[in-house]
């Protein structure tokens, strides 16, 4: 899709689709009362006759109006002076529905120019791109039949002040190469696990770096994990028949001289658990437990998209989880990368088992800082639901900022506490430490195992189990948390 800012006068400027705000009680907004004149007072006859009140969710979409936009919808927007982002946000997500009834394949965001208390004009355009832009995603489906129509929204503008033309061409910006790394990840991660393998994965980054020359990959297999003494993230791949990949992109748009932001990523391709099998209730949702991973790839989708300014370094381990003959058994103890010895008392706490060989491994990039995203704990849905990630870590700055990005971007992370306490969980009498602790806290202490191999570094750690995808009839990856971690890398 294709975005741009406008300045001119609603009066003026041609499009299928203009979206316009009323407030309660009726009051037009400027770019509405300027349209209603436009139509010979439809409007207002509409709001006297009580069709049009203002009130917020109400949607109204006017054909054949007389002037410059062929349609009007008209978005109810409620109290003046109580219209929020997320308002607004909600507002566009109404109108873009109404549109894409029309098939217009153009249209025109005019309530980008009302008084919204919480947000600049750059992200009001970016949150407009977002939506206009996500709109248009759909699920990569095997259907045969009754397959989803696809979007005919080709252009889509946004109304700006003068003054502010330059600040919604960047949000626009942004906001295109947010979507097409939520895109990324989505369409990764919607495949299923017999589909989105390991190699899977390891052919789409290598797909990227052959679209973006900006990106490197390098794909190392079972025999490169094996010499590098990646003993925990092999023990999770033994039962399966599909090869294990251990994928690196390396992204340099920065001074060679910065070091780089790592980001890891759970790549899980299918997790039932291995020999702590899973219930078979909701097991098919397991083959999104390569969102982490599929994460990376979208925040490297959408660097090299923007060109950002950045060095960036992707982790990405990706395996199966399985039972079989060959398995991992509970009381197995394996080694690690760090050396540290773990006995895996559950198969099932399978990710922070391979999160920790790539941490390890992310050590000689010499990170400025280190994300781990991770489908982790069915503990974080229960401490969080599906609004906030899980967010730890073991630098109060480093947290601090992505805090900040959750709440700019509007996919939030909550903070986690970690500490001893809470690690005490994970001893065991037979190696330096266990891969599970008790029933409580799991996502904490899931946090605390992982904290035992980043030591030195700055880190923190995304819990995306309750955010990465939507469960349910609707079933789908959401693209979180790429635009945390694009926003992130924006104000880096
Ligand atoms: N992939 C799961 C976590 C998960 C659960 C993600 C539900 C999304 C929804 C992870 O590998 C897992 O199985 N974790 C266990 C840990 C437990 C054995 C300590 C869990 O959460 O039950
Ligand atoms: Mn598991
Ligand atoms: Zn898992």
């Amino acid at each position: 899709m294709e975005f741009f800012a406008t300045t001119a006068s609603p009066a003026r400027q041609k499009t299928a689709c203009a979206i316009v705000g009323v407030y309660d009680k009726g009051v037009m907004s400027d770019a509405a009362s300027e349209l209603d004149r436009r139509s010979g007072g439809r409007l207002a006859r509409l709001i006297k006759a009580g069709d049009l009140r203002g009130k917020s969710g109400e949607v109204l979409t006017l054909a054949d109006v007389g002037g410059p936009a062929e349609r009007i919808v008209v978005i109810g927007l409620g109290a003046r002076g109580s219209f929020t982002r997320k308002a607004y946000r909600k507002a566009l997500t109404a109108a873009i529905a109404a549109i894409a009834k029309t098939g217009a394949r153009d249209a025109l965001d005019y309530l980008s120019l009302e008084p919204v208390k919480d947000a600049d004009r750059y992200s009001l355009a970016r949150t407009a791109a977002e939506v206009a832009g996500n709109s248009a995603y759909r699920i990569p489906d095997h259907k045969t039949a009754n397959k989803r129509a696809k979007s005919t929204l080709r252009r889509f503008g946004v109304a700006a002040e003068r003054a502010d033309r330059g600040a919604v061409e960047r949000g626009l910006e942004h906001g295109r190469g947010i979507v097409a790394g939520m895109a990324t990840m989505r369409d990764l991660a919607n495949q299923p696990g017999n589909v989105c393998t390991p190699t899977f994965i390891a052919n789409t980054a290598r797909a990227l770096a052959r679209d973006h020359r900006s990106i490197k990959v390098r794909v190392l297999n079972e025999v490169d994990c094996r010499k590098l003494k990646m003993g925990s993230f092999l023990s999770v791949t033994h039962g399966s028949e599909e090869p294990a990949k251990f994928i690196v992109l390396e992204y340099y748009g920065g001074e060679r001289s910065q070091a780089p932001v790592v980001l890891v990523g759970k790549g899980v391709t299918f997790d039932t658990g291995g020999i702590s099998l899973k219930p078979p209730p909701a097991m098919d949702e397991m083959k999104f437990d390569m969102s982490g991973a599929a994460s990376v790839l979208g925040t490297f989708k959408a660097v090299a998209e923007l060109e950002l300014p950045v060095n960036v370094v992707g982790v990405v381990p990706a395996c199966e989880n399985m039972p079989s003959g060959r398995a991992t058994k509970p009381g197995d103890i394996v080694k690690s990368m760090s050396g540290q010895t773990i006995e895996v008392l559950n198969t099932d706490a399978e990710g922070r088992l391979i999160l920790c060989d790539a941490l390890t491994y992310a050590r000689r990039f010499k990170p400025d800082t280190i994300i781990d995203i991770a489908t982790l704990t069915g503990a974080c849905v229960i401490a969080l639901g599906n609004h906030f990630s899980g967010l730890f870590g073991n630098d109060e700055e480093l947290i601090d900022a992505i805090e900040a990005a959750g709440q700019r971007s509007g996919d939030r992370a909550w903070p986690m506490p970690i500490g001893e306490e809470y690690a005490e969980g994970l001893k065991s009498n037979f190696a330096d430490f266990a891969n599970v602790a008790g029933r409580e806290g799991g996502a904490i202490t899931a946090a605390c195992f992982l904290a035992k191999f980043t030591s030195g570094l700055k880190w923190a750690h995304l819990d995306v189990a309750g955010t990465a995808y939507q469960a349910g009839s609707n079933k789908s990856s959401t693209g979180r948390p790429v635009p945390l971690l694009v926003d992130y890398l924006i104000n880096k």
